[in-house]
């Protein structure tokens, strides 16, 4: 698809299931390679990432599959190679994650520096420390990480920050280490948690999932199971902004409200009636937001995926809103394009101060990365006369049917080729 043409104005109405989350696929995916025999994660989405993950496992020589269903079959009982494709790995910073247990399953690896959204320097030292730490021999050379290890061994290992990828990453290589390994100020996240409750699944032996400290028994083997992928929180979050920018009152079903609760904290604190139940939310607003301040954090404080879309709301504040995005130094490229339209954002430094105005207006924009691309349809929605979006690429990886979404509740989106 080339481009989104969205008529805006018209407040969303009705209610909306959840996909499956990209971020836990993406996560649980290459962690199907640690075992022999047959898995089925259900719930997989079907967007631009779980293609390319796909295509990734299929190029080590893994069986791997996506049905229309949404279950994915992984076979990694053989895997034929440890060396990852770089225009595969290039595409998407999340494919790095297969080095860690094709170290473990094989003993070696070599795969490319990863890719993906340009929003800040995104090194991969903490992984290459994790593996350091857990006895592999790793070079970097002409932009290929390689690592070898007969055995992995378990090991204590402090992350300076929490980082989600070096967190998921880490603890794959530690279930079939050698002995018990530690992981300090690991991730919290909903989507750590989920991959740990997999690999138990698997036959892994996690300990401490959503806390702060993992702890893992090595195991010599594992096997295939079947999962289910958690719904994901960054779409559920995506739709109750959307709902509340448009003025609208939107239902979103099957997902965790638990796994969103500083956003919807956020949106109630700026006004907006927010109501949920066990497996549900319901967002509806009347009037404009107050102006309220965030600032982004690891889990469970303010997920800096949701800084770009709650953006967008902010712009027709009555007052003044400012954001801080204290995770990523270059998450800041949808602000220009929302000045297009007509808001009023300064950015300094880290932040980003937003004087409301009364209405966005339509303008041709583009989408630099994937939640830019959902600050840029919110806003597209949320704008009087018609806003055109290029740059779909980057939200087709990370959002399932999301025009055909917002068009079942009620939003006059267009998608073109050209
Ligand atoms: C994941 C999510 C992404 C989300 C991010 C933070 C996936 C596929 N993506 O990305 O949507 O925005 O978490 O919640 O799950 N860092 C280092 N060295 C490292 C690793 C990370 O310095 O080796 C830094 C990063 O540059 C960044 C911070 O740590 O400033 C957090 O990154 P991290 O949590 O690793 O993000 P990802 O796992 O890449």
């Amino acid at each position: 698809m080339e481009k989104i043409t969205i008529t805006g104005g018209q407040p969303l109405q009705g209610a909306i299931p959840c996909s499956g989350s990209k971020n836990a696929a993406l996560a649980l995916l290459p962690a199907a390679l640690l075992c022999t025999g047959e898995t089925v994660l259900e719930n997989v989405p079907h967007i631009g990432d779980t293609s390319t993950m796909e295509q990734l496992l299929s190029a080590l020589g893994v069986r791997a599959q996506l049905l229309p269903s949404r279950d994915m079959f992984v076979d990694a009982t053989r895997i034929e190679t440890y060396d990852a494709p770089y225009e595969l790995v290039k595409k998407m910073r999340a494919s790095f994650c297969v080095a860690g247990p094709l170290l473990a399953r094989l003993g070696r690896t070599r795969v490319p520096l990863p890719g993906g959204c340009d929003i800040g320097a995104r090194s991969v030292d903490y992984h290459i420390k994790g593996m350091e730490a857990l006895g592999a021999q790793v070079r970097i050379e002409h932009g290929y990480v390689e690592a070898q290890a007969r055995r992995l061994r378990g090991a204590n290992i402090l992350l300076d920050t929490p980082s989600v990828g070096a967190t998921c990453h880490i603890l794959t290589m530690a279930c079939l280490a050698e002995g018990k390994t530690v992981i300090q100020n690991a991730a919290e996240e909903p989507e750590v948690a989920d991959l740990a409750a997999y690999l138990n699944a698997m036959g892994a032996v996690v300990r401490g999932a959503g806390t702060g400290t993992l702890e893992v028994e090595g195991v010599e083997t594992m096997r295939g199971t079947r999962y289910r992928v958690i719904p994901d929180r960054m779409e559920v979050g995506t739709f109750a902004i959307a709902a509340a920018a448009t003025l609208g009152d939107v239902r979103i079903v099957g997902c965790i409200p638990e796994h969103v609760t500083a956003l919807l904290l956020k949106l109630r604190e700026a006004g907006i009636a927010v109501d949920e139940g066990p497996d549900w939310i319901r967002v509806s607003a009347q009037a404009h937001p107050r102006p309220v301040s965030v600032k982004t954090l690891p889990y469970p404080g303010f997920p800096t995926d949701m800084q770009q879309p709650i953006t967008s709301l902010l712009t027709i504040c009555s007052g003044t809103s400012i954001i801080t995005e204290t995770i990523y130094e270059r998450r800041f490229k949808h602000v220009d394009e929302l000045r297009q339209m007509g808001a009023d954002i300064k950015q300094e430094g880290q932040s980003a101060i937003i004087n409301g105005v009364f209405r966005l207006t339509g303008a041709r924009v583009a989408a630099s990365d994937l939640r830019a691309g959902a600050a840029l349809l919110i806003a597209g929605l949320m704008a009087h006369g018609t806003t055109e979006i290029t740059g779909v690429e980057h939200i087709e990886r990370g959002y399932e049917g999301i025009a055909a979404k917002f068009t079942q509740l009620g939003a006059t989106v267009g998608c073109f080729d050209e």
